[in-house]
């Protein structure tokens, strides 16, 4: 069983979390505000994000604001825009979560060509979490986290953006395991990047977390598989907790380029571990995103 969460005192400290409108996202940031931290919501549905801040506003007090700001993250050329209005607003970051994920349904392709569930799970994360590197080296020891999953066991990396969008070779589970596998290579090589900063990253796999990540769109061989598993998942606040540890707790301050369950490092595939997948990955999200 996991251990409880962290009360570590976060006054002072700004937080930054993507999918914060439900599920993991706002259990964390709903924790996080109690310990003290002042949070940015990025959310894509008004009326979502309002009643999220709203939420996460009652857990923080009055004296402590929530912000929330709007963004896609579907689309490239929004995660640009987030970026700025992040440079503007906040001179500091002390804690970047990229949270938000989706399970994918049929084949969809953006209007900037990008499937669907790898630009939302990976290459936003990678734009934005290196457009946000500035802000974050501000902070005198900052954290990232990244939330990946188990799914990565089966997962590995399609060298082109056509092998990815070929309908022929489209599956919504294997896209998702891809992209998962995708969020840990990122956070290995990251953290390998960062060595010599006060930047740490990590990645998290939650648990099997009741949330809303299943959706209309998900393939029926899935959602079977995902009401099956309801008895034995856990509540979003229990999801919520290794990224919250990480987060917060001093103990982590300075440990790098690890994957998480319940607290603790833990074991991730060979190919998520390889050093050359991840520079293969780095190499393709430069191409594909257009950031050097
Ligand atoms: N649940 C699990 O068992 C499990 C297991 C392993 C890993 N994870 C990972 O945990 C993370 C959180 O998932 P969850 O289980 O909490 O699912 P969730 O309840 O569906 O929450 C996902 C969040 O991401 C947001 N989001 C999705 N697409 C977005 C986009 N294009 N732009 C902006 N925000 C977007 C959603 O916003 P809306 O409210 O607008 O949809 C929502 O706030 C994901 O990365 C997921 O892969 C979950």
């Amino acid at each position: 069983m996991a251990s409880s969460p962290s009360i570590s005192d976060m006054h002072g400290k700004t937080v930054l979390i993507t999918g914060a409108s439900g599920g993991i996202g706002l259990a964390t940031a709903r924790q996080l505000a109690r310990q003290g931290a002042r949070l940015v919501l990025v959310c894509r549905n008004p009326e979502k994000a309002e009643l999220a801040r709203a939420t996460v506003q009652e857990a923080a007090g009055p004296e402590t604001p929530v912000d929330v700001l709007l963004c896609d993250l579907s689309l490239l050329r929004n995660v640009r825009t987030l970026a700025a209005e992040v440079a503007r607003r906040y001179p500091r970051l002390d804690v970047l979560i990229n949270n938000a994920g989706i399970m994918p349904g049929p084949l969809t392709v953006t209007e900037e060509g990008h499937e669907l569930s790898w630009v939302t799970n990976h290459l936003s994360v990678f734009t934005l979490t290196n457009l946000l590197l500035p802000q974050l080296m501000a902070a005198e020891q900052a954290r990232i986290i990244t939330l990946a999953s188990e799914a990565h066991w089966l997962g590995q990396i399609e060298a082109s953006q056509e092998a990815r969008n070929d309908p022929h070779k489209y599956s919504a589970i294997t896209a998702y395991c891809d992209s998962k596998l995708a969020n840990i290579l990122f956070t290995n090589e990251l953290a390998h990047r960062l060595e010599l900063t006060g930047i740490t990253a990590n990645c998290v796999h939650p648990g099997m977390v009741n949330s809303g990540l299943m959706n209309p769109q998900t393939p029926l061989l899935m959602k079977s598989m995902w009401y099956m598993a309801l008895p034995f998942m856990i509540s979003t606040e229990r999801g919520a907790q290794t990224s919250i540890y990480l987060a917060s707790a001093p103990e982590v301050a300075r440990i790098s380029g690890k994957y998480f369950k319940r607290n603790k490092p833990g074991r991730s595939s060979a190919k998520a571990q390889s050093r050359a997948e991840a520079s293969r990955l780095w190499r393709i999200s430069e191409e594909e995103t257009g950031m050097e």
